[in-house]
């Protein structure tokens, strides 16, 4: 526990937003962002998780550590491994935790690529990649018309249900032949159906492909700070939750 980067990285985190603003101003961005995510869900494509201090500083000190700790309990579950000469390439990558969590699972820790339309959240994933020690690259796209290198492993954390059908529909095709080029694929969603209407679909293809589906549940020890920013919220994260879609690398 004591030389988990994730501590480290939490209390540099801490520290960085508490500087700017104070705990309960963090607070009552978290019960509003968290609003957006379960009801409000029109106001994500206009950007608006990402409009003022608060929202930002709750999804960096919020969101992002409880989606690096789910991350990395499903890499550990799944043993999903990374090809050694392999880099990741985490789409809609945010401040960047769910490509970082992999890779700090991963022996050799591969290099990793965030991709993501919002510039603050690149800005915060380039430090989050510095203070986890991650070879890690930001990078600005809009994944919609992304085309994925070869040899190249997919994250994509709570990203695919934030995409027009179109768009999903073209990664649901794509992700399939990125495993059977030799790289593996992990989706990760939250568990609520009418966010992953898609999901059952997806789970076929991905089945008949090789791979798996599971849904998630584990028992975790939050740093005290975000335990307590979760009670104050009227949240619950002592149990983290998710479901998962993975595809091994197929040839
Ligand atoms: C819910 S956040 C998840 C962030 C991160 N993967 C995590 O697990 O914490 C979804 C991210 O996808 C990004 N995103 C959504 N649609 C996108 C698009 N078309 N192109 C690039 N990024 C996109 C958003 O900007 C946001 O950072």
């Amino acid at each position: 526990m004591r030389n988990d980067p994730f501590v480290h990285w939490f209390h540099a985190l801490e520290q960085r937003h508490l500087a700017k603003l104070n705990f309960s101003e963090i607070r009552k961005a978290v019960q509003a962002l968290s609003s957006t995510y379960v009801e409000r869900r029109e106001r994500i494509e206009s950007g608006s998780v990402f409009s003022g201090a608060g929202k930002r500083a709750a999804f960096a000190m919020y969101f992002g550590p409880l989606h690096f700790l789910l991350v990395r309990e499903i890499v550990r579950a799944l043993n999903a491994a990374v090809p050694s000469d392999g880099v990741i390439l985490d789409l809609g990558c945010g401040t960047g935790v769910a490509g970082a969590a992999w890779a700090l699972e991963s022996e050799p820790s591969p290099r990793v690529i965030g991709v993501d339309r919002n510039g603050w959240a690149l800005q915060e994933c380039k430090w989050t990649y510095q203070q986890l020690r991650i070879r890690g690259t930001p990078k600005a796209c809009d994944i919609r018309t992304l085309r994925i290198p070869a040899r190249t492993a997919v994250m994509a954390a709570f990203t695919i249900n934030e995409l027009d059908p179109a768009a999903r529909d073209r990664f649901r095709r794509d992700f399939i032949k990125v495993a059977r080029n030799g790289a593996p694929v992990l989706v990760i969603e939250p568990i609520a159906r009418r966010l992953t209407s898609w999901w059952d679909h997806w789970s076929h293809d991905w089945k008949a492909a090789g791979g798996r589906d599971d849904e998630w549940r584990f028992r975790v020890h939050l740093p005290e700070r975000l335990a307590l920013m979760d009670k104050a919220a009227g949240l619950d994260h002592r149990e983290l939750t998710g479901r998962s879609l993975w595809l091994p690398a197929l040839a």
